[in-house]
């Protein structure tokens, strides 16, 4: 049994806040003055604004903040060497590295060169993540911290202001193309919410405690106390077309004497409720649920193998030579989803207004390689995915060929445009608090 001193890690390890916290800004910043920067931290850590993990739902502070930092940044902070050398190499070599960017498949209109920050000319060094309960408060706060940053030699790179969460009826975050979101995540092992057995294990997600792969502590910063209870922030700012998306919808169900809704639902793995896709279903049963392995749909009728859930998690079928190893093989390349939706929604779906929106995708992982990086390179953007042949992810990837498993024949669906694009993106570490002490002590 892990026991977590929840007081060392970020709250945005356990929560994405989305229950109580409606609004969110992501600032991608630059260190100037390293010094300025360093006393910052500090003063930040002295009064208590950083999130931890003890931080309660129902507090009375109306804002949370946490904090997480590049490789550049970590130079630019003076870690010493050795600990510098320690990390991943994912991570040392960051996003928009040529080797990282050909391995994510972020090529041609989504290759580094073209992102509006995160790539050679707008690097990055520090992300701040702020989450506020309502608009005044995230305004006045958005406005102490950005003069904040000014004081700490901090400049702003890029700031993506998430504004005001969209949710539906049962609480669940929905994103642009209209589906509830957040409704998957793992249960860890040591975490607050964590019940029984089937808890993935703590050093998925924290380094320094036994992992999910071969019992062993994951690769912590040589400097011990340095890494434990720190992660991996992952964060991608992909945009979406969503007038594309469902113009194509509308087109191709009309040729193919199906539903707009029933055919994206496919595409997704679940309904826009967030009920699974199952099998001679035709309508969304708004039945949301977790509790399924794919064991109960082997030939993908209900979830096709190529949905974009089942590509992100393909649980129980197809990684093994039974269910069980499937789901074990399945488990080691989990991630902690802690994004939100930016931009405002499309009024009319069909029709765009020229304005920009997208996710801020984030994720939390302690083996980028292993975990976000094997699941987009491996399952999201393989074209030989399970047994297919011609097609990636058809949410976010960018072939535009896709087919739906069914009785007596097969559905294909060819030639689509991409509907997902990245605009920017890094490689984070979210340190434990005590190692944001280290940085602003040094
Ligand atoms: C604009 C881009 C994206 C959109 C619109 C999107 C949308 C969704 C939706 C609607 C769900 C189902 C709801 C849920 O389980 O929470 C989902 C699940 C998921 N997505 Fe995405 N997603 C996007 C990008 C990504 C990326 C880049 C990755 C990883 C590389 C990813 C990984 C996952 C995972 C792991 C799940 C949960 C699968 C499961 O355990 O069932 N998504 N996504």
């Amino acid at each position: 049994m892990t026991t977590l001193n929840l007081q060392d890690v970020q709250g945005i390890v356990f929560s994405g806040y989305n229950k109580y916290m409606s609004c969110s800004s992501y600032y991608l910043l630059q260190i100037n003055d390293a010094k300025k920067t360093k006393a910052w931290l500090k003063n930040l850590l002295d009064q208590g604004q950083i999130t931890h993990g003890e931080d309660k739902a129902n507090d009375s502070t109306e804002n949370r903040l946490n904090l997480a930092i590049s490789y550049s940044g970590l130079e630019k902070l003076q870690l010493d060497e050795a600990s510098l050398n320690s990390f991943e190499r994912s991570y040392r070599e960051g996003m928009y590295s040529a080797h990282r960017s050909t391995l994510l498949g972020d090529q041609d209109g989504d290759a580094p060169e073209q992102w509006l920050w995160g790539n050679k000319a707008n690097s990055v060094d520090v992300l701040v993540l702020l989450f506020s309960k309502d608009a005044s408060i995230h305004a006045a706060s958005q406005k102490q911290h950005q003069a904040a940053f000014k004081k700490a030699g901090l400049s702003i790179v890029w700031h993506l202001d998430a504004g005001e969460k969209r949710q539906d009826a049962d609480g669940f975050a929905v994103e642009h193309f209209g589906f509830a979101d957040g409704i998957s995540d793992p249960i860890v092992e040591g975490f607050p919410t964590a019940s029984g057995a089937a808890a993935i294990a703590t050093g998925e997600f924290l380094l320094g405690y036994p992992n999910q792969y071969d019992g062993k502590l994951t690769q912590i910063p040589i400097s011990e106390q340095f890494g434990t209870n720190g992660t991996y922030l992952v964060l991608r700012q992909l945009k979406q077309d969503v007038a594309a998306f469902w113009t194509f919808m509308d087109e191709e169900a009309a040729r193919q004497g199906i539903t707009a809704d029933y055919l994206a639902a496919k595409m997704v793995g679940r309904w826009q409720s967030g009920a699974l896709v199952e099998p001679n279903q035709d309508t969304d049963p708004k039945t949301v649920s977790n509790d399924f392995d794919f064991s109960k749909d082997p030939d993908g009728k209900g979830c096709p193998f190529g949905a974009h859930i089942r590509r992100a998690n393909p649980r129980a079928v197809g990684l093994g030579t039974s269910d069980a190893e499937s789901l074990t093989v399945a488990n080691r390349h989990r991630l902690l989803r802690r994004g939100r939706s930016y931009g405002k929604a499309l009024e009319n779906p069909r029709s765009d207004d020229g304005q920009e929106r997208g996710l801020v995708f984030i994720c939390l992982n302690a083996n980028i390689e292993r975990q976000f990086e094997f699941v987009q390179h491996t399952w999201i953007n393989n074209v030989k995915f399970a047994g297919l042949y011609d097609e990636d992810d058809p949410l976010i990837g960018r072939v535009g060929n896709f087919t739906i498993p069914d009785e007596p024949l097969r559905r294909r669906v060819c030639g689509f445009q991409q509907f997902v694009s990245t605009q920017g993106g890094g490689y984070f570490f979210l340190p434990s608090l005590s190692a944001l002490g280290i940085l602003g002590n040094s």
